[in-house]
């Protein structure tokens, strides 16, 4: 249970009203929205929903909502989940959130959208903003709008995550979803969408590369070693944490690689470092045995797993945004280039072992990325 659920017994979920809509017809998405990207996966069941579908809704009603209205209506159970980011709306309290939701909402109108695009957005506060919820289709997505339901954190830019609230109350929110049969059990996500670039500047669109810098082994002082190859692509993704030293500048990462490859091959009498990349806090990402060779750590998966440890321990608070982006970056990367099967799944150390690994703060964040199997 997320330790703020454990303090905050006051909580409530919120019934709401449903909105009718009966003004014009929905126009046509267009422009502005970054084009969704990525494969499908096929997840085949979401985790136990017992009762972790908490969260505190803010309705339309309480945020000022303008009276916009769009006609299309969204069929349940919708099949397809997209979470979107959306750049520059920073909040941490309702107030601001509210504020910024105003100025979203008549921005999209502006955009000639028939109301604010998301179904649901999480505020950094923890709370969810009804956007136009359940039963209307969103304008977020061109080509799913009609299929999925869109929701948004606000104001997480590139490098930075969602609050450990905002995270907690978008988990409830999509719980709640496919409790109330809104959502599809069996739903499908796109790969996560990181930005949504019409509120944000131009020279940022169309960065992203596909694949991170990759520190080599000859840039840590690698021994070399002769492992068993890999069965690629590899089916699964795996997250772990070493569960000890940390490192936040390049020189101390490549040093405790280097500490950790001898701790691996002199003491545990593996045949190389057990982990197919290693990623510290300085965002770098650091080639373990790399994709072609086995790791280690996941007893039975090793053939089958790249495994994806993060240096260091987080049990209490999560890798830094830069460390939680490089992983992504690198799974993203994999999958393109066809080291990850297309329908890979993503799982944490301890869905595969009796570990900790990779910690609670951790596994918590790892939950919510894309094609994360319990
Ligand atoms: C909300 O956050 C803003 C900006 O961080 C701050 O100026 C304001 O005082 C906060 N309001 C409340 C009610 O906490
Ligand atoms: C969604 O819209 C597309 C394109 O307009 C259409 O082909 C498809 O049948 C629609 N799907 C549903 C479930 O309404």
């Amino acid at each position: 249970m997320l330790p703020w659920l454990l303090v905050s017994s006051t909580l409530v979920l919120l019934a709401w009203g449903v909105s009718s809509w009966e003004n014009p017809q929905i126009k046509q998405v267009s422009e502005g929205l970054q084009r969704l990207s990525g494969s499908f996966s096929q997840l085949a069941e979401k985790g136990r929903m017992g009762r972790d579908d908490v969260f505190i809704m803010v309705s339309r009603e309480e945020w000022g909502a303008e009276a916009a209205g769009c006609s299309s209506k969204l069929r349940r159970p919708v099949d397809v989940l997209v979470i979107h980011h959306v750049p520059g709306l920073e909040c941490h309290n309702q107030t601001v959130c509210v504020q910024q939701l105003r100025e979203l909402q008549a921005h999209h109108i502006r955009n000639r959208w028939c109301d604010v695009a998301y179904n649901f957005l999480v505020g950094d506060d923890g709370r969810v903003y009804e956007g136009v919820g359940w039963n209307v289709q969103g304008s977020h997505g061109q080509g799913y709008n009609n299929i999925s339901l869109g929701v948004a954190f606000f104001g997480t830019q590139d490098g930075r995550s969602p609050s450990p609230v905002a995270l907690s109350a978008m988990k409830g929110l999509i719980s709640h979803a496919v409790k109330k049969g809104y959502l599809s059990s069996k739903y499908i996500q796109p790969l996560l969408v990181k930005t949504e670039d019409c509120l944000a500047p131009a020279q940022m669109r169309g960065q992203k590369t596909a694949c991170p810098h990759i520190v080599p082994r000859s840039a840590w002082g690698a021994r070399e070693s002769h492992c068993p190859k890999m069965a690629l692509p590899a089916k699964y993704a795996i997250i772990l944490h070493t569960a000890g030293r940390t490192c936040s500048q390049p020189a101390e990462c490549r040093l405790l690689v280097r500490d950790l490859q001898s701790f691996f091959m002199d003491r545990r009498n593996t045949c190389d470092i057990g982990y197919n990349f290693l990623v510290g806090q300085d965002g770098g990402v650091y080639e373990g045995v790399g994709w072609n060779s086995q790791g280690a750590c996941t007893d039975g998966y090793d053939d089958i797993a790249l495994s994806i440890t993060f240096m260091g321990i987080f049990t209490g608070s999560p890798p830094n945004a830069a460390a939680l982006e490089a992983a992504q970056d690198l799974i993203q990367c994999a999958m393109v280039k066809g080291y990850l099967t297309p329908n890979y799944l993503l799982m944490g150390h301890s869905d595969v072992s009796n570990t900790l690994s990779p910690g609670q703060a951790l596994y918590n964040i790892i939950k919510m990325w894309p094609h994360f199997k319990h």
